[in-house]
């Protein structure tokens, strides 16, 4: 039986990097059940693409227009999408028609999985990796998304509580939703120390120096991601002994916000203390070199891979407290739990934690053991593939759900 992936994006985002992991897995399930086939549609191309090829995934890139460049205004260029969304659809339906499920893994893939389903019959199944608030969605767009769930999934598969709770909230049905985690493989976060002092060295400057205290942002560069807030706590903190490794690069078009950081570095004063790393493909590598991690949204986070690379990567870590961080991390026991949007309060927990190396090695190491146990990779994806058979096979057997449980 086949499985038909569709994204709308050629990028590394979290929830490619999600999708990567699931289809890579998909023909070979170690519950010895029938293998499940996959091919994945992409609305873009991009390097998730050559992700996708060097793992050997059977994709196809429906290509997509563009929005032309001069096109601002808010309705034409709306229609402009819509039009050249439809003029994917005919290779989509095509798609759909040969195979026995569509898996939809972004927001528009969503809109256009339903339409294939509408036309095909295939039943089909959302991954909602958003939260569907105010602070990420228009009134529409969230209630066209629940809606189509609603009308047309079979099961919704949410990233996490925080993200099925909002999805219920916004009039989505609960008996159709079911909470699975993103899943890691433990062990890429376990880095011998040759690595790490080979990349501290080609990072050069202060990191080599034993005084520095390396703080590590990792997040694609979206104002919603919060950069600017940590660069304001840094402001805050004043001690020049703390280093910031800004790591990740604008992936949807926010380059102005990135060009809007930079200048913020300069005018607090910053330059020497912060780098920009651009988008790495070695993040469990830096994870090892950092003293600590900050993760600090100004809108909630629907799950945050970073913080659960983090944890395994045995760090101790700092996030808001609401979205999923609540769920993902226990403060004081396996992470730091601050306000939302305050850089008192982040600058505050970084010179708390600072202070605090050893309480920094007990919460990383229990951090790590939590992650391993909650997020394994194999887990997650027993979870998937059971739902995936379930949805063609409605007479079958499901076990419980793994992935419930405390931080
Ligand atoms: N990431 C990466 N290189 C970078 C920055 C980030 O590979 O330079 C990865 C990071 O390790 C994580 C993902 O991008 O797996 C980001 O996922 P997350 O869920 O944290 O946020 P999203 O961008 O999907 O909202
Ligand atoms: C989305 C969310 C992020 C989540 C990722 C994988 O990109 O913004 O919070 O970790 O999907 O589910």
């Amino acid at each position: 039986m086949k499985v038909l992936f569709l994204d709308q994006s050629g990028e590394l985002g979290g929830a490619e990097l999600c999708l990567l992991d699931i289809v890579a897995q998909i023909s070979c399930d170690p519950a010895g059940r029938d293998a499940l086939e996959s091919q994945v549609a992409l609305l873009s191309a991009g390097p998730f693409q050559d992700r996708l090829t060097q793992a050997n995934i059977d994709h196809v890139v429906l290509r997509e227009r563009p929005p032309h460049p001069k096109d601002r205004a808010f309705f034409s260029r709306r229609l402009r999408e819509l039009f050249s969304l439809c003029h994917c659809l005919g290779d989509l339906i095509q798609l759909a028609r040969n195979s026995d499920l569509i898996y939809a893994n972004t927001s528009k893939a969503m809109v256009m999985g339903a339409i294939a389903h509408l036309i095909t019959g295939r039943p089909l199944v959302y991954h909602l990796h958003d939260i569907l608030t105010p602070q990420h969605f228009l009134w529409l767009n969230r209630n066209l998304l629940v809606q189509l769930a609603n009308s047309c999934a079979t099961q919704v598969i949410a990233n996490s509580h925080a993200t099925q709770q909002a999805f219920i909230a916004a009039g989505g049905h609960m008996a159709k939703s079911q909470v699975i985690y993103n899943g890691f493989l433990p062990e890429q976060f376990r880095i011998e120390p040759a690595q790490q002092q080979a990349l501290r060295q080609s990072l050069g400057g202060k990191l080599s120096d034993d005084e520095t205290f390396t703080i590590g942002c990792f997040s694609r560069f979206a104002p919603w991601k919060g950069q600017h807030l940590l660069l304001e706590s840094l402001a805050k903190l004043n001690d020049p002994q703390v280093r910031l490794l800004l790591v990740g690069d604008s992936l949807f078009g926010e380059e102005a916000y990135v060009l809007k950081l930079r200048k913020q570095v300069e005018r607090l004063g910053l330059t020497e203390q912060v780098q920009f790393l651009g988008f790495r493909d070695d993040v469990p590598q830096l994870l090892a070199l950092c003293d600590l991690l900050v993760h600090s949204p100004v809108a909630p986070e629907p799950f945050g891979r970073v913080i659960v690379e983090a944890m395994l990567g045995g760090k101790a870590i700092i996030a808001p407290a609401e979205g999923s961080s609540p769920e993902l991390l226990r403060h004081g026991q396996t992470g730091w739990l601050i306000e939302p949007r305050s850089s008192e309060s982040l600058a505050l927990a970084i010179q708390t934690l600072k202070a605090e190396p050893e309480l920094r090695l007990r919460m990383g190491q229990a951090a790590a053991q939590a992650a391993q146990q909650r997020f394994h990779l194999y887990q997650t994806n027993q979870a998937i593939f059971e739902l995936l058979h379930h949805t063609l096979n409605p007479d079958l057997m499901v076990a419980s759900p793994v992935t419930t449980g405390v931080p």
